[in-house]
């Protein structure tokens, strides 16, 4: 089992669009088995989806206790909470404040472990103890930003949170930390005229692609903005069109399962 966090500390980049269709791909187009957790307190990914459960990740912060919902044979949702803040959960008073939710993992892993293959966390864009926790727990960490110089900002912030979480959370006596998770980044909403990307994503892509963390980027594209509108990702879209629909955005299909591609596999361990 692999686990993501999508996380950067800059609003509107694309994080929970991208949670919700890299999950739907995983799942319908990769038949692995999926399990999202909504670890933003605007819940924007569970309101995706059509269902309702007594228990939510606050729960899991609180009592442990869980409750996993099916949404389709690969693919379960953990939902997410308005309450789930450090303030909310007293987080800072905790001991081991960085660890919470890992050693909640460490209870359950084996349960977890038989039923899925990733796990997906959405996150608001914050550096709170919470996000924290989520990070403290992944394997990777993606980053997902527009070309702007402020979203290249919030990526150098969120390699330096990765760090700063890494040495919080060490075992004292080996002094070797329980954190693992590597940062990468994704391009969003890149914008072209013709065949070329404008002035503005070109250079942004000129300094990213320098990042061997830099796994591809997304154009700006109508059937992902809509894909949180109407519920339905874009590979869903996708299984509704003419064959002549499927021809025009054929490029964008190609572009971003190769960009999901390349997530999958760091996130499997391979080399990016
Ligand atoms: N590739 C894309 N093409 C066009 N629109 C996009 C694309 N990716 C995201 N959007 C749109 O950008 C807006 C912000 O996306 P989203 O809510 O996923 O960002 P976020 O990082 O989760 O934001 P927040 O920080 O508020 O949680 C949404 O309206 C979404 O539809
Ligand atoms: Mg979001």
């Amino acid at each position: 089992m692999k686990i993501q966090t999508t996380n950067i500390d800059k609003g509107g980049g694309g994080k929970s669009t991208h949670t919700f269709n890299a999950g739907d791909w995983l799942s319908r187009v990769k038949n692995k088995r999926v399990l999202l957790i909504d670890g933003a307190r605007e819940c924007n990914l569970t309101h995706a989806f059509d269902i309702t459960s007594r228990k939510t990740i606050y729960d899991i912060f609180t009592t442990g206790e869980y409750e996993i919902c099916h949404i389709t044979d690969n693919l379960s949702l953990i939902r997410g909470d308005e309450r789930l803040t450090d303030e909310q959960l007293d987080l800072a008073s905790r001991n081991n404040k960085y660890l919470q939710l890992f050693m909640w993992f460490s209870e359950h892993y084996e349960e977890l472990d038989k039923q899925f293959d990733i796990i997906l966390i959405d996150t608001h864009n914050d550096k709170s103890l919470v996000t924290a926790n989520f990070i403290a727990v992944s394997d990777i960490v993606l980053g997902v930003t527009d070309a702007s110089t402020n979203g290249f900002r919030a990526w150098l912030a969120l390699k330096q949170f990765v760090e700063a979480i890494k040495r919080e959370a060490i075992e004292v006596i080996t002094k070797k930390s329980y954190v693992t998770a590597e940062a990468y980044i994704i391009g969003n909403k890149m914008e072209y005229y013709g065949n070329n990307v404008t002035d503005t994503c070109k250079q942004f892509l000129d300094v990213i692609q320098e990042d061997e963390a830099y796994l591809g980027s997304v154009q700006k594209k109508e059937l992902m903005a809509k894909s949180l509108v109407i519920n339905q990702s874009v590979f869903e879209q996708r299984e509704n069109m003419t064959e002549k629909q499927k021809l025009d955005h054929q490029k964008f299909y190609g572009n971003i399962e190769y960009v999901y591609n390349n997530i999958l596999t760091v996130l499997e361990g391979g080399a990016a």
